[in-house]
C-alpha cells in the first residue's frame, strides 16, 4: 500500500548561506538594490555601459534606447554579429579549448566540442547554406533533434544573419506547415530523425509531408543523425555532409543592425493561429548573457546544464545563446529521462560533473514519482546551483529539488519570464536575494512590474491581480512577425502603456512576486504552452465534430492537461472509438505532447447568450467539479446541469 504523501512544511525566507555569497558574482542585497536603482534612474546609462563592455561591436551604437511604446529598439547604429560574441571571440582567448558544448545521444553517443571546434563547424556550415544561395535577410526553419547540428544551425544563420526559427521537433507535419508558410521561409535544416525512448523519430518523413504546401522552399539540408532511410527530393534537398565537402572555414561574420532579426519564435496564443515572436540582435543577446551571470551566477569553471529543447525558448536563451555568450560550457543531451532508465539524468549529472542544473517542475514531478534510488545511485555533488522554469513550482517539488538533488546547500533560482520576454525578468540573484520558495522573488535591474486589478489600477500588496510590466526591457519581442496590429493588440491594449503577462500573480509586503497562473486561454501542459484555440480549430477540422471546446485541468504531473468537451455531428454516437480517434487526431495535427488526456461528448457546449462558449464554466467543472461563478449570460442551463452530473458518473 502507498503512504499517503507527508505534508511538506518549507522555510518562508531561505537566505544565501555565507559561502554561497562570498563567491557570488552579486554579493548581498545591497549589491542587487544598487543594480536595481541604478537601472531604473538612469535604463540608458545602464544597458548601455553593459553593452560596451559585455559585448563586441563592430561598430559602436549610437544610442541606447529608443523607446516608441510600444515598440522599443536597442543600441540603434551599432553593428554585431550573435555568433560572433558566442563563439569567435572566445577562440581569441583563453577559452578556445574550452568545451563550448558537452553532447551526449541518447544512445550513449558522446561528443564535446570547443570553442575553436565549434567555430569551425558553425562557418562550415554557413558557407554551406551561402552555398545555397542564402543570405542576410533570408529565412530558414530548423526542425532538428536535440544534437550538436541544431545549435550549429542556429549559429550559422546568426553569422550570416539568416532569420531562424526553430520548430520543436515534436510538432506534427501540419504546425511544421503553418509555421513555414508564415514565416516564408526559403529552407529547411532537418534531420533524417532524433532517438526519443529507444525509437526513431523521423523528422524528415513530416518534413516531406509539409513541404507540399511550401512553395517558398527552395531547399532542405539534411543531418544523417539515425541513418534511417528518407526520400531525398532532387534539386531540393541535399545531405548535410555533401555539401559539407566543399564548405569553408573563412565566412566572416555579417556585420548586422543590432535590430536585425535574429528569430522568430512561435508560440500559442489566445487565437487559434500561433504567434511568432521576433526577437532581435544586441538587446536579446545582452540580457540573455547578463542573466547568466546575475541569475545563475556563472563561473568560468562551471558545467552548466538546462534540459530543455532548443525548440522551446528555454532552449534558444539558456541551452544556446546566453551560456555560449557568457563562455560558458553548456550540456546537450538528446533524449529521454527515462532512457534507458529513471537516473538518466543524474547519471549524467554524475559523469560530466555538472554544477548549474536548471529545469522545470514537471519533470521534477515526474522524477519524484520515480522513487529516491535512482537519484541516490549517483554522486550529485557536483551541483553548487539550481533552476526552475515554465511554471510555480510547488512545495513537494521545491522541498525534493532542494534536499534530494541539491543535498540542501543549493540555492534554487525560480525563473519567471515567457517567450516573448525573451530573458528571464524576474528571479533571484542567488547570492543577494533570499529565496521564499514558490516564488520569483525580484526582478532583474530597471524592470518595474505591477500588479492590476481589471482597471489597470494596482492593487495592495498581497492582492491577487494581472501582472503588467511598465519599463522596456533589452530582450523585450520587437513584435509579431507580420502582424504589428497583433502585437499592440495582444501586449499593449489591456493596460494602456504596459506590457500585459497574461499571468496572474500577487506582490507580497516585501515586493516578492508569487505568480499564479495564466489568466487567458493558454494552457501549461508539462511546462510547454498550448491555445485551446489552437486545440479547438483541430478538433473541428475532424468530420465527425460539430464544435469543441478546450480547457486545461489540473494535473498531478503535468501541472495542467488538455481536456476536450466535444459535440459530435448528428447522428454520429460512436463515443468509444471517437474518443480514442480524437485524441490520436489532435497528436497528428498539432504534435504528440498536444494529446488529449480526456474527451468528454456533449450535447451541447454552455455558451452566452451571443454565442461565445462560456469556457470559464467549462474549467470551473474540471477544476472544481462545481460551478460557483456568475451565470446569468448562460444561454441554456439545462447544459450546465448535465455536464456537471457527467462528472459524477465518473
Ligand atoms: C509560466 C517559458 C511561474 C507563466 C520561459 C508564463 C512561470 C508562461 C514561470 C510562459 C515561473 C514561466 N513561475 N510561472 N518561474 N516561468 N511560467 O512562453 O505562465 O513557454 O506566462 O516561456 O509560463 O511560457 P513560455
Amino acid at each position: 500500500m502507498t503512504q499517503p504523501a507527508k505534508p511538506v512544511s518549507l522555510p518562508t525566507l531561505v537566505p544565501p548561506s555565507a559561502e554561497f555569497a562570498a563567491q557570488a558574482n552579486v554579493s548581498g542585497m545591497d549589491a542587487y538594490k544598487a543594480l536595481y536603482d541604478s537601472a531604473v534612474t538612469d535604463p540608458s546609462a545602464f544597458w548601455g555601459n553593459l553593452a560596451e563592455t559585455e559585448l563586441d561591436w563592430f561598430k559602436p551604437f549610437d544610442k541606447a534606447l529608443d523607446w516608441q511604446p510600444p515598440f522599443v529598439q536597442w543600441f540603434t547604429g551599432g553593428k554585431l554579429n550573435v555568433a560572433y560574441n558566442c563563439v569567435e571571440r572566445h577562440t581569441k582567448t583563453a577559452r578556445k579549448n574550452k568545451a563550448a558544448i558537452i553532447f551526449e545521444g541518447e544512445p550513449g553517443d558522446q561528443r564535446i566540442i570547443t570553442y575553436q571546434e565549434l567555430h569551425r563547424l558553425v562557418c562550415r556550415f554557413a558557407s554551406s547554406l551561402q552555398q545555397l544561395g542564402l543570405k542576410a535577410g533570408d529565412r530558414s526553419i530548423i526542425y532538428m533533434p536535440m544534437i550538436p547540428e541544431a545549435a550549429i544551425a542556429m549559429l550559422a544563420c546568426a553569422r550570416i544573419g539568416v532569420t531562424h526559427s526553430v520548430v520543436f521537433g515534436g510538432f506534427s507535419a501540419e504546425a511544421l506547415k503553418a509555421r513555414i508558410q508564415d514565416l516564408e521561409a526559403k529552407v529547411v535544416l532537418t534531420a533524417d530523425g532524433g532517438w526519443r525512448r529507444g525509437k526513431e523519430v523521423r523528422l524528415k518523413d513530416a518534413v516531406d509531408e509539409a513541404l507540399k504546401f511550401c512553395p517558398t522552399v527552395e531547399h532542405c539540408v539534411v543531418y544523417k543523425r539515425t541513418g534511417s532511410d528518407c526520400h531525398m527530393e532532387a534539386g531540393r534537398d541535399h545531405w548535410w555532409n555533401v555539401l559539407d565537402e566543399t564548405a569553408r572555414e573563412d565566412v566572416p561574420a555579417a556585420e548586422l543592425d543590432s535590430e536585425h532579426p535574429l528569430y522568430v519564435l512561435y508560440t500559442s496564443g489566445t487565437t487559434g493561429k500561433p504567434k511568432g515572436i521576433l526577437h532581435t540582435t544586441g538587446g536579446y543577446l545582452l540580457q540573455a548573457q547578463m542573466t547568466m551571470k546575475w541569475i545563475f551566477d556563472l563561473k568560468e569553471s562551471d558545467t552548466y546544464w538546462c534540459t530543455a529543447d532548443v525548440g522551446w525558448v528555454t532552449g534558444h536563451s539558456y541551452v544556446v545563446y546566453g551560456p555560449l555568450a557568457a563562455g560558458a560550457t553548456t550540456v546537450i543531451y538528446e533524449g529521454a529521462p527515462d532512457t534507458p532508465a529513471f537516473d538518466r539524468w543524474w547519471r549524467l549529472v554524475d559523469k560530466y560533473k555538472v554544477s548549474i542544473f536548471y529545469t522545470s517542475p514537471t519533470a521534477i514531478r515526474a522524477l519524484i514519482r520515480q522513487g529516491d534510488h535512482w537519484p541516490e545511485r549517483h554522486n550529485l555533488s557536483s551541483i553548487r546551483l539550481l533552476g526552475s522554469v515554465g511554471e510555480p513550482i510547488n512545495p513537494a517539488a521545491w522541498e525534493w529539488f532542494h534536499r534530494i538533488i541539491g543535498n540542501e546547500k543549493c540555492p534554487i533560482v525560480d525563473t519567471w519570464w515567457q517567450t516573448e520576454t525573451g530573458a528571464i525578468l524576474i528571479a533571484p540573484m542567488p547570492g543577494a536575494v533570499p529565496l521564499k520558495p514558490g516564488s520569483g522573488t525580484l526582478p532583474i535591474p530597471g524592470l518595474v512590474a505591477e500588479i492590476v486589478d481589471h482597471a489597470g489600477n494596482p492593487v495592495p500588496d498581497g492582492h491577487e491581480g494581472f501582472l503588467i510590466l511598465k519599463t522596456p526591457w533589452p530582450a523585450m519581442l520587437r513584435t509579431i512577425w507580420g502582424d504589428p496590429e497583433r502585437y499592440k493588440e495582444q501586449y499593449w491594449s489591456k493596460v494602456p502603456g504596459a506590457y500585459f503577462t497574461g499571468d496572474a500573480a500577487r506582490r507580497d509586503k516585501d515586493g516578492y512576486y508569487w505568480i499564479l497562473g495564466r489568466v487567458d486561454d493558454v494552457m501549461n501542459v508539462s511546462g510547454h504552452r498550448l491555445s485551446t484555440m489552437e486545440i479547438e480549430s483541430a478538433l473541428v477540422r475532424h468530420p465527425a465534430v460539430a464544435e469543441s471546446a478546450v480547457v486545461g485541468k489540473p494535473h498531478e504531473i503535468t501541472g495542467q492537461a488538455v481536456c476536450c468537451f466535444v459535440t459530435l455531428k448528428k447522428g454520429i454516437t460512436d463515443h468509444d472509438k471517437l474518443g480514442l480517434e480524437l485524441r490520436q487526431w489532435v497528436a497528428h495535427e498539432i504534435g504528440p505532447f498536444a494529446r488529449p488526456e480526456e474527451i468528454r461528448f456533449t450535447e451541447a457546449l454552455p455558451k452566452t447568450r451571443s454565442g461565445k462558449i462560456m469556457r470559464r464554466l467549462l474549467r470551473e467543472i474540471v477544476t472544481s467539479h462545481t460551478v460557483a461563478g456568475d451565470v446569468t449570460t448562460l444561454e441554456d442551463m439545462n447544459v450546465l446541469t448535465s455536464l456537471s452530473a457527467q462528472h459524477d458518473e465518473d
